[in-house]
Parts: C-alpha cells; sequence; structure tokens
C-alpha cells in the first residue's frame, strides 16, 4: 500500500468524525510522526510502497482518533509559545488562550523591569512557568500541581526546555502555607461547572483530565476566591494576580475580587470575549 492509498482509506474511515480539511492536516501531522517524512517528503514519495510496520502504527493512530482521541495524545506533543512540550492524558493540552496569558505577563514584567518571584497554581504540562522563564531568564519561577503524573510531565518539558522552576506538589484548595512571597500569582485552574460537560466535544470531555477541567457546580469560582485568599499572606506589595476564566464567569469573579479587596480588570482573547483577569489588593 502507497501513502497516497493509505490517506484515502484514511480519509474514508475518519470522514464522519472530521472535517476534510482537518483531516488533511491530522494526517500529515502524525504520517510526519510515524516516519518522520515532512510535507514534501510526503508529496515526493506518495507512490513508494510503505512497510507493514509503518501502516500497523498509522492504523492504530486512526483507530484512537475515530475514539476521539486528540492528536497531541496520540503524537505525545502540543506546542505553546513555539515551543514544543511533552503532553500525556495526566495534563490538559495547553491552549492558545493561554498564550494570551502569557504574553499579558510578560508585557507587565517587561513594564515593571526588575526580576520577578512568579508562582503558578495548576501548571499541568508546565507550559505557564516555563514559557514565562524563557522569557524572563532573570524572574525565579516556581509550579504547583495536585496531581504527581502532571508535575512528572513538566519536570521533564522544563529539563528539554532548558527552563529552571521550582516544583511543588499541592492541594491549592487545602493549602495554608506557601514558601514564598511572590510578585505574581498565576492560574489557569479548572472552571468550568460539572453540568456544562454535556456539551463538551468528546476530545475534551473524555480524555484531558477532568481535575484540570471540571468544578462543582456549586461553587465554580472556588480556586479563584482560594488563591485571592492566599493572595493576601502571600502576595507581596504591588503584587498581582493573573487568571484565565470561563468567558462567561467575567462578571461574577469582578464582583468577588472587589469583595475580597482587590482591584480587578479583565482582558478579552483574541475572539473579544473576556478570558484574563488581573487583580492587585486595594492599598
Ligand atoms: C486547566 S488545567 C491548567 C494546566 C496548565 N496550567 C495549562 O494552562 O495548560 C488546571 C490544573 O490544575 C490542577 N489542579 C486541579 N485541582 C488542583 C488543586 N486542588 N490543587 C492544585 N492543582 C490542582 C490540575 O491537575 C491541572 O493541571
Amino acid at each position: 500500500m502507497s501513502l497516497q492509498e493509505l490517506k484515502q482509506a484514511f480519509k474514508e474511515t475518519l470522514a464522519s468524525e472530521y472535517e476534510s480539511i482537518e483531516l488533511n492536516s491530522l494526517m500529515s501531522i502524525l504520517f510526519e510522526h510515524i516516519t518522520g517524512w515532512d510535507k514534501i517528503k510526503q508529496v515526493l514519495n506518495k507512490d513508494l510502497p510503505l512497510s507493514k510496520e509503518i501502516i500497523d502504527h498509522f492504523n492504530e493512530a486512526q483507530l484512537s482518533l475515530k475514539q476521539g482521541k486528540p492528536i497531541q495524545y496520540i503524537i505525545g506533543k502540543a506546542w505553546f509559545m513555539g515551543n514544543e512540550y511533552k503532553v500525556n492524558e495526566s495534563v490538559l493540552i495547553p491552549r492558545p488562550e493561554t498564550e494570551e496569558l502569557v504574553d499579558w505577563i510578560i508585557e507587565y514584567a517587561t513594564i515593571i523591569d526588575k526580576p520577578l518571584q512568579i508562582l503558578d497554581v495548576g501548571t499541568g504540562s508546565g507550559c505557564i512557568p516555563i514559557a514565562i522563564k524563557l522569557a524572563l531568564p532573570n524572574c525565579m519561577i516556581a509550579g504547583l500541581d495536585i496531581s504527581e503524573t502532571a508535575l512528572q510531565t513538566a519536570k521533564q518539558n522544563a529539563t528539554n526546555l532548558n527552563a529552571e522552576i521550582s516544583w511543588m506538589q499541592e492541594d491549592i484548595l487545602n493549602t495554608t502555607y506557601l514558601p514564598n512571597q511572590f510578585d505574581i500569582i498565576v492560574s489557569n485552574p479548572p472552571y468550568i461547572p460539572f453540568k456544562e460537560s454535556v456539551n463538551m466535544q468528546v476530545q475534551v470531555k473524555y480524555f484531558e483530565p477532568s481535575i484540570a477541567l471540571f468544578v462543582k457546580d456549586a461553587d465554580p469560582l472556588i480556586f479563584y476566591r482560594t488563591i485571592a485568599r492566599l493572595g493576601k499572606q502571600y502576595l507581596k506589595p504591588n503584587g498581582q494576580l493573573f487568571f484565565e476564566m470561563h468567558y462567561d464567569q467575567g462578571k461574577a469573579l469582578l464582583t468577588l475580587f472587589e469583595e475580597m479587596g482587590y482591584h480587578a480588570e479583565l482582558r478579552q482573547d483574541m475572539f473579544g470575549k473576556d478570558r484574563m483577569l488581573r487583580a492587585s489588593i486595594k492599598r
């Protein structure tokens, strides 16, 4: 079987699950991952007979895609701010909106123009602290997560990308002590109420870690309130909290931070939706 024939069979098998344009991109990502052939080599070698090993590997990945497994988990990697991160089912796949949050922090730190101490709460793959460290090498950065397996992945990413980060395994909802005072505490915490899971894509709902996504319907802002409380104790003077948030929680979050004694502002993502929040303690 040639690559051309394999791709045709792939398209037919997955036609009911994916748009045709998406299928072309998935095929070429998968094929490059399996064979190491870039797009040009794939075109040049489209009629070459493939080995049984390659065909089996490709078919296995095709089955996983049919079941809804995200391509990033199949190939074990994702891209964040131009760098490659190892990912697996213990970590959230880094999202473009989180890149916008990191951009905001880098913008803020550049204006402050001094080495800052920064903590990322709910670090997952480590994409936030690693990307900040790569952009601001003089900052001291720590990443915290409840999940041991997520932290293992984060550590591996930090090593691969040569970023020096301190890691902590903690349940932030039951933490009363942090080892430092911070200039910035950042978090992209779980914020999706469980009741919304019915409308979510299979790829997210069944494959990404639910501990990374969901919060109890009865208290969807619990992580924000907890981190705001810790911020009162562990933010340095003029310290800042930065958060990613659910697009329709803006109003509720502004009220929450106001009531807890913070000035807060929202920022919109590239689609114009409220997606980020910055807060500092009122003096
Ligand atoms: C939405 S994910 C964010 C991952 C990563 N920061 C990113 O932006 O891609 C939330 C993270 O919070 C972690 N988490 C969930 N509950 C936690 C808790 N109680 N304490 C600390 N971390 C928690 C999850 O393991 C997950 O890695």
